[in-house]
């Protein structure tokens, strides 16, 4: 049996598969099934209440899913399906609380990859699938990185090479009176306004549905993470050379200084190829056993928004 057809049997076993998708590996669920979604939480360590995002083969599935699906959501999935795209929608009633943490919402999403949407089509249902790491562990964005998550607690795991967005998708909420972003992704607002037809809101509000991503401590690597401005980060590795720790530092800028404890890494200067490599830049630099992790803040452009999203996380989880 070929691997795709095994991992749609383990799913409907109840087990618990990873694969991938373009953004991150995805530790994957029937998302109909109480006992599978708890192997999940169980798996991560994750809080109960932390909603998970239900996958699917394509948007004809959104109504099993949702009761209310806006208008708007049709177009949304047309031009950004399969993609990094996430909407949040009120929940079908068949839904079970276990995915929504409780909530009336539920959040869908088609993933790009060729190896999910074979393992979708094959399972012909929801997949529910948080991103395969450990709780407020830096997310996997290759098959080794879940190895090294779980060891052999994830008996299987689709390897379909490293992520191409290489960070998680843009979540936008469609329950509430207006779009909203929850959580930026490499699809950004201008993208999501053309289909819109005006720039959705950003950032949660009290009323806006949970989304675990954005407590403030997460994607964090292990080692301390300081997010600095450019001369800042040239003066603070040799201060802290100076002092005699390990440093490692993310700069877009050819190495400046020349040290025995200090690992410069080259950081890419395009936003799209930055996130790529972001999350696996993070564990190699962890994997280092430096003192501190430098990282150089990108420009304050819709262009990084994401990625700095993911990087001021990454620095007050590592605090
Ligand atoms: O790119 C991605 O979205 C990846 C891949 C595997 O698809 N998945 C991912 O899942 O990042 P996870 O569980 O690590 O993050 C999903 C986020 C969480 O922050 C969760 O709170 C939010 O989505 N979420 C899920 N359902 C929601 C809902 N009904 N309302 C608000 N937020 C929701
Ligand atoms: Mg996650």
């Amino acid at each position: 049996m070929n691997e795709v057809l095994r991992a749609a049997a383990a799913l409907r076993a109840g087990e618990l598969v990873a694969f991938p998708t373009e953004t991150v590996y995805g530790l994957g669920a029937d998302a109909s099934s109480p006992g599978a979604v708890a192997a999940i939480f169980a798996a991560k360590g994750r809080p109960a209440d932390h909603p998970l995002i239900v996958h699917l083969p394509d948007a004809a599935h959104l109504s099993r899913w949702a009761r209310e699906v806006p208008q708007v959501a049709y177009p949304l999935a047309a031009a950004f399906w399969p993609g990094p795209l996430t909407l949040i929608l009120r929940r079908h009633p068949c839904v079970i609380d276990a995915i929504t943490g409780g909530q009336d919402t539920v959040g869908l999403r088609v993933p790009n990859h060729p190896l999910a949407l074979q393992l979708l089509r094959e399972f012909d249902g929801g997949i529910a699938a948080p991103s395969a790491n450990r709780f407020g562990h830096v997310s996997p964005t290759t098959a080794a990185h879940v190895r090294d998550e779980f060891g052999s607690s994830v008996s299987m795991v689709l390897d379909g090479g490293p992520c191409a967005v290489g960070i998680e998708s843009t979540i936008l909420d469609l329950s509430g009176e207006t779009p909203r972003i929850l959580r930026p992704g490499m699809l950004d607002a201008t993208a999501l306004a053309g289909i819109l037809g005006s720039a959705p809101a950003l950032g949660a509000t009290a009323e806006a549905p949970r989304v675990s991503g954005s407590l403030e401590s997460h994607y964090a690597p292990t080692t301390p993470l300081l997010l600095l401005g450019g001369a800042e980060t040239e003066s603070a590795a040799r201060e802290m050379l100076d002092s005699g720790s390990r440093v490692a530092v993310y700069s877009p800028r050819a190495a400046a200084i020349s040290h025995p404890r200090l690992v410069w890494g080259l950081a890419a200067a395009d936003p799209a190829r930055y996130a790529q490599e972001l999350y696996a830049r993070l564990r190699e630099f962890d994997g280092l056993h430096c003192d501190v992790i430098l990282v150089e803040r990108p420009p304050p452009t819709e262009a990084w928004c994401a990625v700095i999203d993911r990087l001021t996380r990454a620095a007050a989880g590592a605090k």
